[in-house]
């Protein structure tokens, strides 16, 4: 019987590296962890959608996806503040300046990557590469990619938020 391939939570472009990865390990079970860190790698951290999402493309049981997710503790999952800012620390967005925001946001607001705010109000996360390399440096403020920005832009739009 043939079966429908599962489809990506969102058309967000960085999907389609998660997908690659999948791809290319030929949708192997056993490549459950690589692709996990490439998700987390292009979002920043792991959203339910995102482990059923992967666990369905490797026929890989949820219980496992999640009994892996949060056994590691290199893996975040979803972070509980109501909003979400991920920098973008990759090459591309290093070189532009993504540090200066990472330190902006952190002196603010007082918190470090993988840290929610005291209020609850913002998740600080870090990403590797979310595939914007063009708009270097990026920041995805509630799952929204956003790029070009200055330190004083980024505090803004989170004020904003
Ligand atoms: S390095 Fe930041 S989007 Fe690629």
């Amino acid at each position: 019987m043939l079966q429908t391939a599962p489809r990506a939570p969102s058309d967000d472009k960085r999907w389609r590296m998660v997908d690659t990865r999948m791809r290319r390990l030929g949708f192997s079970p056993d490549g459950l962890i690589e692709v996990l860190h490439t998700a987390q790698e292009a979002f920043g951290y792991l959203e339910p959608e995102a482990l059923d999402y992967i666990g369905a493309s490797l026929g890989v049981p949820p219980s496992r996806v999640y009994g892996v997710a949060t056994f590691y503790s290199h893996f975040t999952l979803k972070p509980k503040g109501r909003h979400t800012c991920v920098v973008c620390t990759g090459t591309a967005c290093y070189i532009n300046g993504a540090g200066a925001i990472l330190r902006r946001i952190e002196d603010d607001l007082h918190v470090r990557p993988g840290e929610t705010t005291e209020d609850e109000e913002v998740s600080l996360l870090t990403a590797r590469c979310i595939g914007a390399c063009s708009l270097a440096p990026a920041v995805v403020l509630d799952g929204r990619i956003q790029g070009k920005l200055g330190p004083d832009d980024v505090m803004n739009r989170l004020e904003q938020l």
